[in-house]
């Protein structure tokens, strides 16, 4: 008689943490970009857009956690996150070495501005982002709903570099290609989406801040389209901090005003995560 194989994949995981999920896949981007999957909780349910708490046990034997948009969609079976990693981060500094099977603290809870229910209904939607602030748009993007209350859905991203534009370039290269996601989405739906990336640091197609190329009028020229107005224009907009003073600024200037859930108007506004 021969005996059982006993491997890692065939012992159980015991969650040792609270609220603990498993990395199942990671991917670093550059060496300052990195995403990563988890499972995801049974009982789990939230609007694409929304963010979570998540992090890592610290060494006061106390959960440190952070607000994290969650990157996939509502219907996917795992949770993606997208992350910035900060040297000297109290999370990311060590959120930057996790490996396939480790263990993620996330509670539970998510909630967030970022969301079909805060803006009402339009023509064209925009999700402005900058740097890690594409993640809620990486979920809004691969959700059907999105694409079905519009004629048209237009994501500008600007980095300072070329490389930092990968994870947002990938997904919409994989929603365009991807056979599962052109049945669930449609080739007609998917036909509405257009990408502006922008780089402010390196040489790239489309130079500039987004800011920038929106007050000259640029990037209505570039994708040949009449300029933001209220009646037909919805914003989703997420970056740093100094980024969503000057976009949210711009977009009261082309009489758009900022919705929340429960009041919900023509654009929504979150800040993207930093360490
Ligand atoms: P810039 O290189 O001109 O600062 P960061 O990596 O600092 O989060 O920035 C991400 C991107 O957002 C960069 O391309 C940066 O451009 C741009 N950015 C920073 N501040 C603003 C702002 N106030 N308005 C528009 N874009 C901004």
């Amino acid at each position: 008689m021969t005996e059982a194989l006993v491997t890692d994949q065939t012992i159980p995981k015991v969650p040792t943490l609270p609220d603990a999920q498993t990395v199942t896949y990671v991917k670093h981007w550059t060496d300052k970009l990195f995403s990563f999957r988890v499972s995801r909780p049974a009982s789990l349910r939230f609007r694409s857009g929304e963010f979570v708490m998540i992090g890592l046990m610290g060494d006061n034997g106390r959960p440190l956690l952070r607000a994290y948009s969650i990157a996939s969609p509502s219907w996917d079976e795992e949770l993606e996150f997208y992350s910035i990693k900060v040297q000297d981060g109290p999370l990311t500094s060590r959120l930057q070495h996790l490996k396939v099977g480790d263990e993620l603290i996330l509670r539970p809870k998510p909630v967030g501005t970022l969301v079909h229910d805060a803006i009402l209904p339009g023509k064209r939607l925009w999700f402005f982002a900058t740097g890690t602030g594409f993640a809620p748009f990486a979920s809004l993007l691969r959700d059907p709903q999105t694409f079905e209350d519009y004629d048209e859905v237009i994501i500008t991203h600007t980095c300072r570099e070329v490389g930092e534009l990968a994870y947002g370039a990938n997904l919409i290269a994989s929603i365009r290609e991807d056979e599962m996601l052109q049945e669930l989405i449609g080739a007609e739906n998917l036909a509405k989406l257009r990408y502006y990336p922008t780089t402010t640091r390196e040489e790239s197609p489309t130079m500039g801040r987004i800011t920038d190329l929106l007050r000259s009028g640029q990037v209505f020229a570039d994708l040949g389209i009449e300029p933001i107005e209220p009646g037909a224009d919805r914003a989703m907009v997420c970056g740093n901090l100094a980024f969503n003073v000057e976009i949210k600024e711009i977009l009261e200037g082309f009489g758009l005003r900022e919705g929340a859930n429960s009041d919900p108007k023509e654009y929504v506004v979150e800040k993207a995560f930093v360490d």
